[in-house]
């Protein structure tokens, strides 16, 4: 592959991107950026890379999550700490059940930027550009606020590193919340499948017990008291994701320096497009959405670009088809995966491909679809005997109304009532560890079947 640099995607064509009309201002506002520290460093993504090489042989999981848009007015220390928390309640509910490590990345310090099915929205006859999430403009519908303004990149920068400091803090600082595992399911009504859950909580809970009696706690074992905990976005505004990146010295690779892992979206990934040309020269893990339109071709040309050495942890595929299409789309990619003798993690991310328009107008997901799609993907890996190695969800750790259905049963009706996404509809606390529990179960099923594999042969 030829020499990259930093700067070479303003040569592709780009898409899902701002015209900034002010030249000048953006200028200077990358010429700051390109200033300040980056967020995170190249051992940290090499670190994590390894850890989703583990994932890729089954070693371990991928557990990717958090708001589908960080929005600049919901910003607060108590949103950051109750989404990692149950990012980590998740993670304890997948290590217990599927006796796996599991990897904890959130979509958080730098989701910002969010691609858009239409590049304007008429309200009234009025026609003015979308909203591109707070990074880039404003979702109040006037023309001031829709204009990109380059500034908000200041803005999103300092969010992201006020947030990542947050989550260092409670990663090393000890987080004693965790072990109340029981008051985790409190509020499942759907009987015979809460009894399940609450049962699988009653063992954490006893091995917690046993642990603590037997002296491991945070404060004698420092590894009890930790966790590492990764950060990740779509890497959609190419202007400040080109400014933060940094050269490292001890490799002579490129960083990405805006988070550990980012992604290209199902819009954004183009083999000829700007998105793709900026992810292949950097040396983070990353991600690529896959969704229905994903052809075999377009993922051989895409895994040659973005992974050329075949290097482990470096690519993550993540499927975004749609409860009930999985079976039409993910076994041929799986096929092409294995035709090209490719290393990939395969993530289900269970929400892109469920949205739909409620009945009272609001843009939502019902939660029995998310569970099926995931079960859609465990049950064709178990099927091709592949590696199912993580999923990727939009969550909060905030309990609002945006998903319907789940053991709380929420209805179409109720979604009015705490409705807070700046884009899309999420997970509130519950439903996320729903889903956990659901996952864990899928995953031994999957583990299950590859030793009676075993055993067959
Ligand atoms: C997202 O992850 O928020 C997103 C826009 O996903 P996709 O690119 O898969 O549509
Ligand atoms: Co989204």
């Amino acid at each position: 592959m030829s020499e990259w640099h930093k700067s070479d995607w303003r040569a592709k064509p780009r898409v899902q991107m701002p015209d900034y009309t002010d030249k000048e201002a953006l200028a200077e506002v990358e010429a700051r950026l390109s200033q300040y520290p980056p967020l995170v460093f190249a051992g940290e993504a090499r670190r994590l890379k390894r850890q989703l090489g583990a994932a890729a042989r089954g070693e371990a999981f991928l557990l990717q999550g958090g708001d589908c848009a960080e929005a600049f007015d919901q910003f607060s220390a108590d949103a950051i700490r109750d989404t990692f928390k149950v990012m980590l309640q998740m993670a304890m509910v997948l290590t217990y059940g599927a006796k796996v490590p599991v990897v904890k990345v959130g979509r958080m310090a730098g989701q910002f930027a969010k691609p858009r099915s239409a590049p304007t929205e008429t309200v009234d006859g009025i026609e003015l550009p979308s909203y591109r999430g707070d990074i880039i403009n404003d979702l109040a519908f006037t023309p001031e606020a829709r204009t990109p303004d380059p500034q908000k990149m200041l803005q999103a920068y300092t969010q992201a590193a006020a947030t990542l400091n947050l989550l260092r803090a409670f990663s090393t600082g000890g987080f004693a919340d965790i072990n109340r595992v029981h008051s985790w399911t409190l509020g499942f009504t759907d009987d015979a499948k809460a009894a399940k859950y609450r049962e699988m909580a009653s063992r954490i809970q006893d091995t917690l017990d046993f642990m603590a009696a037997a002296g491991l706690t945070a404060e004698t074992q420092h590894e009890l008291g930790t966790v590492e905990f990764y950060t990740s976005h779509e890497a959609l505004l190419l202007e400040y994701e080109e400014a933060l990146t940094r050269l490292d010295s001890t490799s002579g690779k490129w960083l990405a320096g805006s988070g550990h892992m980012i992604w290209i979206g199902d819009r954004t990934r183009q083999p000829d497009g700007a998105h793709v040309e900026f992810a292949r020269g950097v040396l983070n893990p990353i991600g690529l959405k896959c969704g229905p339109s994903m052809e075999p071709d377009d993922l051989k040309r895409l895994m040659a670009t973005l992974n050329p050495e075949n290097e482990a942890g470096r690519l993550t595929l993540i499927a975004r088809f749609g409860a009930g299409k999985v079976g039409d789309h993910l076994p041929r990619l799986i096929k092409t995966v294995q035709d090209e003798g490719a290393n990939v993690v395969w993530v289900c991310d269970p929400m892109h491909g469920n949205t739909i328009k409620s009945a009272t107008g609001y843009k939502t997901r019902p939660f029995e679809n998310v569970l099926r799609e995931v079960q859609e993907f465990f049950g064709i890996h178990r099927a091709e005997g592949t590696i199912p190695g993580g999923v990727h969800f939009e969550m909060t750790g905030q309990d609002v109304t945006e998903c319907t259905g789940g053991m709380r049963a929420l209805g179409e009706d109720s979604l009015s009532d705490r409705y807070h996404t700046a884009c899309d509809p999420r997970l509130n606390a519950s439903q996320s560890l729903e889903l956990a529990f659901l996952v864990a179960e899928e995953l031994v099923a999957n583990r299950e079947n590859g030793k009676d594999a075993m055993r067959a042969v």
